[in-house]
């Protein structure tokens, strides 16, 4: 007798206790919580979370395979990040919810602990990698992408937003001072804020050079600043963000840093694999998505503005782009008064 089997199809259902399953671990759990904002590579999560490499790596499989983290390749490493809801697919809600829910998670101490110190350790690498370049600056610069070829669309871009008389800029690393100059120009007062002693030393002897009485050069990290003695009405970074820890969550502490309807211009490269550029340029990132700055930037209470975007002949290219503080948003920079009883 010729029997039928039933064919039972259950990869919807799969794809649900897949989700079920990775969300089902508070391990699993806190590492979606440490890359709400950032992403790492896995020895990283393994340090982080004070476990050994293959079992971090059998919890990013299994939260890979439930599509809640995805990966990226920087060089010869992959770095892990969370991946969107699938627009369309069953689990979407469940998805997002998660997400949401691990959000309101917080890391224990020791993990944000070892989180600041992978962050340091990132942070130390970029800056020993100026010490040591900042005789050969220009030439390393232009083996991706020198001042020359955005200078003009930067200028564009800060040109059409009008600023007033009296209006503020903050370039968070200048390099050797290429920008300044235009910066000087168009703004009242500058400050310019870079980590290495090495480079802002060149910064120094341009402003001396190109006798800017209106700059300000401040030795400190971008991101251990006081953001209220720095607010600007225009804060700008080119070429830098790319040499930061954390980007994304850069972004939030540079935004604070913008006065309630300034802007924040960003000049960057956009995506790319070159990976000699980590070895060869000490970029920690090989650049970014567009959405990515998008999202950083929303996320960071800022609202996305004009983008123009420039290709360059040796196959990089680079994105300009405009973000803005809403006119009524608080003031970081102005002093708050606590009532008195
Ligand atoms: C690639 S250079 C860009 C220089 C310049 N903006 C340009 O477009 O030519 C990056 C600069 O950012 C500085 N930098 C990197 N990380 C920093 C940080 N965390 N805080 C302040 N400056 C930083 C470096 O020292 C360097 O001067």
């Amino acid at each position: 007798m010729n029997m039928r089997v039933p064919q039972l199809r259950f990869e919807p259902a799969d794809e649900l206790a897949a989700l079920c399953k990775a969300g089902g671990d508070p391990l699993r759990l806190n590492v979606l919580r440490a890359l709400c904002n950032d992403s790492f590579g896995v020895l990283e999560l393994a340090q982080i979370f004070a476990t050994g490499q293959s079992g971090m790596s059998h919890h990013l499989k299994v939260l890979a395979q439930a599509g809640l983290v995805a990966t990226r390749r920087e060089g010869n490493a992959i770095f892990y990040r969370r991946a969107l809801a699938p627009a369309e697919r069953l689990g979407r809600l469940l998805h997002s919810a998660l997400l949401d829910e691990v959000d309101n998670l917080e890391l224990p101490a020791d993990v944000q602990t070892r989180i600041a110190a992978v962050h340091g350790q990132r942070a130390a690498a970029s800056q020993d990698f100026f010490s040591r370049m900042a005789e050969n600056f220009r030439a390393q610069q232009d083996l991706i992408a020198g001042l020359p070829q955005y200078r003009d669309s930067v200028l564009a871009l800060l040109d059409a937003l009008g600023f007033a008389a009296d209006a503020t800029a903050l370039e968070v690393g200048p390099g050797d001072g290429g920008f300044l100059p235009e910066l000087a120009r168009r703004f009242a007062h500058v400050t310019a804020l870079d980590n290495s002693p090495a480079m802002l030393e060149l910064a120094r002897m341009r402003c001396e050079q190109e006798s800017l009485g209106n700059v300000e050069l401040l030795l400190a990290d971008a991101l251990n600043e006081d953001s209220e003695r720095l607010a600007a009405d225009c804060v700008v970074l080119n070429m830098v963000l790319h040499h930061l820890a954390a980007p994304a969550d850069a972004l939030k502490q540079l935004a604070q840093r913008v006065k309630p309807g300034g802007s924040l211009l960003i000049t960057e490269l956009c995506r790319h694999n070159q990976s000699w550029a980590r070895e060869a340029c000490g970029d920690l990132w090989l650049g970014f998505e567009q959405d990515d700055l998008a999202h950083w930037a929303t996320a960071a209470g800022l609202v996305s503005g004009e983008s123009l975007y420039i290709g360059l002949r040796n196959g990089f290219q680079i994105q300009v782009r405009h973000f803005q503080r809403a006119p009524g948003s608080p003031d970081p920079s102005a002093a708050v008064t606590l009532p008195t009883t």
